[in-house]
C-alpha cells in the first residue's frame, strides 16, 4: 500500500476547496490544503463576493444619505461628502477579518494549510515548490479568474477588471462596463451610486443572461431609471488608452457603423474562466472539456479515480454557495458517507438595489417543459415593502400546471437575496404553490410577497 502524507489533499482555499478541507477533517480525515494566495478564502473572500458585498453596502448607505432620501425619512443628515480612503478601509478590514476566519477554523479543525502553487506530479502526487506530497484522495478546487477580452489590456488603472474595479483610488467621471452581468452590475452600481457616470456596454439584447426574461426585462428599466446608460446588443472591438483616459470602439453586435466612447475608466467583465494553468493536469490523467473546466459524476469523482473536483473549476453555475455545498458534499463522499448536491436547487443573487434573485427554472425553460401557472406579486402591494419606501420589483412564483408543483421563482425585491432562502427550501422539499400559499408569514415582512405570488399561482392574492 502506497504510503500517503494525508487522506485528502484539498487543491484551492476558496469556499469550495477551505469548506471541503473542514468537513473532512471533521469526519476524521487526516487533511491539508493547499493554496499559492497569501490569504485563505479564495476569489470570494479576497476579491469577489465579499469586498463587492462592502462596497454596495457603503455604497447603498452613501446614496440613501446624499440624496436626499434619508431626509424624507426624518433624518437629516447636513452635508454628505465621500470619504472614499475610509470606504475603502472598511472594505479591507472585511476581508482581513474573514480570511483570518478561516485560518482560525483550519487551525480549530486541525486542516494543515501548505503555502504555494501545487502541481500534479502523478495521480496521487502534488508538488508544492520543492516539497512532494501524496494523498490517498486529491480535491481540485482551483477556483476561476477572469476571461480576458481579446485585444483589451487589462492595466488595472484604466481598464480594470473587477478586481481592480475593487480598488479605485478615485471616483471615475465615466465608467465604462463591457458586459452586462452580475459583475457589471453590481460594480457599475458601487460607482454610480458615489457619483460615476456608468454606461453598460452589452453584447446580448437584455442584461443578465440566463436569468428569467421578465426579470431580465425589468432589471434593465430599473438601472436605467437609476441612471446607468445600457447600450444593448453592443459589442466593443477595441480599447485605446491614452494620457490616464479611454476611447472604446463599438459597433452593433450583428455588424454596422462603429461609433466611439471616451471613458475615465473601463471595467472588462465578460465572465470568468476555470483555473487549470501550471496544474499540469495530465500528470493526473486529466483534460479540461471544450469550456475548460474538469468534467465530474454526480459524486464529483473525476476520470481518475482518487481525485475529486468542485467549485468553479467543474460544470455548474460559479456561485460560492454552489462550491460550498460541493465542497461537503465531496468530502462526505470520500468519507464513504453519501453527499449529494441538488444542482436543480441552486439560487442566484445580484446584490444590486433592488436585489434580483431566482431558483429552478426560469418561465421560458418551465413552459419548453410542459403547461405551467405563474403568480405575481408586486412589491407594491406589499405593506413593508411599501412602509420602507421600497415598491421596486415584484416575486413570481412558477408551477407545474398539472402538480402545482413549484418550479421556479424569480423575484426584484429589496431583500430579494434573503427571501430567495424560502423558495429554494420550499423547492427542495418538493413544494406545491398551495403549500407556499398556506404557510403563514410573518406580518410585516418582504416575504409575505412569496406568499401572496403563490396564491397568485391560483387566482386568490388577498392584497391585490
Ligand atoms: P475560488 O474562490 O476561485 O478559490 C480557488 C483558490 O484556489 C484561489 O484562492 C486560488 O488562489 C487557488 N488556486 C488555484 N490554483 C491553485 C494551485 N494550482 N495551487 C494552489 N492554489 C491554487 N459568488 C456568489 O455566490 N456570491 C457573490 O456575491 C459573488 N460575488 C462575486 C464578486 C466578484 C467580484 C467575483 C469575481 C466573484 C463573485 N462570486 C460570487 C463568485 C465566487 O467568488 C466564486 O464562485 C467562488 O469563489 C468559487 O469558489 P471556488 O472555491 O471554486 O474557487
Ligand atoms: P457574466 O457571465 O455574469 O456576465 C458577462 C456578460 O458579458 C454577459 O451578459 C455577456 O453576454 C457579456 N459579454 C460577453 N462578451 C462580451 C463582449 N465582448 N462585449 C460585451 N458584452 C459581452 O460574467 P461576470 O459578470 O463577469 O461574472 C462572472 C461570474 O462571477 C458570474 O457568472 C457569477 O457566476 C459570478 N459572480 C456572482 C455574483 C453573485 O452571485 N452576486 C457576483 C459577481 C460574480
Amino acid at each position: 500500500m502506497a504510503d500517503y502524507d494525508y487522506d485528502v489533499l484539498v487543491i484551492g482555499a476558496g469556499p469550495g476547496g477551505y469548506v471541503a478541507a473542514i468537513r473532512a477533517a471533521q469526519l476524521g480525515l487526516r487533511t491539508a490544503c493547499v493554496e499559492s494566495r497569501e490569504t485563505l478564502g479564495g476569489t470570494c473572500l479576497n476579491v469577489g463576493c465579499i469586498p463587492s458585498k462592502a462596497l454596495l453596502h457603503a455604497s447603498e448607505l452613501y446614496e440613501e444619505a446624499a440624496s436626499g432620501k434619508l431626509a424624507k425619512l426624518g433624518i437629516n443628515t447636513g452635508a454628505v461628502s465621500l470619504d472614499l480612503t475610509a470606504m475603502h478601509g472598511q472594505r479591507t478590514e472585511a476581508v482581513k477579518g474573514l480570511t483570518a476566519g478561516i485560518a482560525f477554523l483550519f487551525k480549530k479543525n486541525k486542516v494543515e494549510w501548505l503555502k504555494g502553487h501545487a502541481a500534479f506530479a502523478g495521480t496521487d502526487t502534488v508538488t508544492i515548490g520543492d516539497r512532494t506530497v501524496k494523498a490517498k484522495n486529491i480535491v481540485i478546487a482551483t477556483g476561476s479568474s477572469v476571461t480576458p477580452l481579446p485585444g483589451v489590456e487589462v492595466d488595472q488603472k484604466v481598464v480594470v477588471d473587477s478586481t481592480g474595479a475593487l480598488e479605485l483610488g478615485k471616483v471615475p467621471g465615466h465608467l465604462v462596463v463591457i458586459g452586462g452581468g452580475v459583475i457589471g452590475l453590481e460594480l457599475g452600481s458601487v460607482w454610480r451610486r458615489v457619483g460615476a457616470k456608468v454606461t453598460v456596454v452589452e453584447f446580448l439584447d437584455q442584461l443578465l443572461p440566463g436569468m428569467d426574461g421578465e426579470v431580465r426585462k425589468e432589471a434593465g428599466r430599473l438601472f436605467k431609471k437609476q441612471g446607468m446608460e445600457l447600450k444593448l446588443s453592443t459589442k466593443v472591438t477595441g480599447v485605446q488608452v491614452k494620457g490616464g483616459k479611454a476611447t472604446l470602439t463599438v459597433e452593433p453586435a450583428q455588424g454596422g457603423a462603429s461609433e466611439t466612447i471616451e471613458a475615465d475608466a473601463v471595467l472588462v467583465s465578460i465572465g470568468r474562466r476555470p483555473n487549470t494553468d501550471g496544474l499540469e493536469l495530465a500528470a493526473a490523467g486529466l483534460a479540461t472539456n471544450q469550456r475548460g473546466q474538469i468534467e465530474v459524476d454526480h459524486q464529483f469523482r473525476t476520470a481518475t479515480p482518487g481525485i475529486w473536483a468542485i467549485g468553479d473549476v467543474a460544470p455548474g453555475p460559479m456561485l460560492a454557495h454552489k462550491a460550498e455545498d460541493e465542497g461537503i458534499a465531496v468530502a462526505e463522499n470520500i468519507a464513504g458517507l453519501t453527499g449529494i448536491v441538488n444542482h436543480d436547487v441552486i439560487p442566484s443573487v445580484v446584490y444590486t438595489a433592488p436585489e434580483i434573485a431566482g431558483v429552478g427554472l426560469t418561465e421560458e425553460q418551465a413552459k419548453e417543459r410542459g403547461e405551467i401557472k405563474v403568480g405575481k406579486f408586486p412589491m407594491a402591494a406589499n405593506s413593508r415593502a411599501k412602509t420602507n419606501h421600497e415598491p421596486d420589483g415584484w416575486v413570481k412564483v412558477i408551477a407545474d400546471a398539472r402538480t402545482d408543483r413549484v418550479l421556479g421563482v424569480w423575484m426584484i425585491a429589496s431583500v430579494a437575496g434573503t427571501m430567495i432562502a424560502q423558495a429554494a427550501q420550499a423547492m427542495e422539499f418538493g413544494a406545491t404553490s398551495e403549500d407556499i400559499a398556506y404557510t403563514c408569514h410573518a406580518h410585516p415582512t418582504h416575504s409575505e410577497a412569496v406568499k401572496e405570488a403563490a396564491m397568485a399561482v391560483t387566482g386568490k392574492p388577498i392584497h391585490m
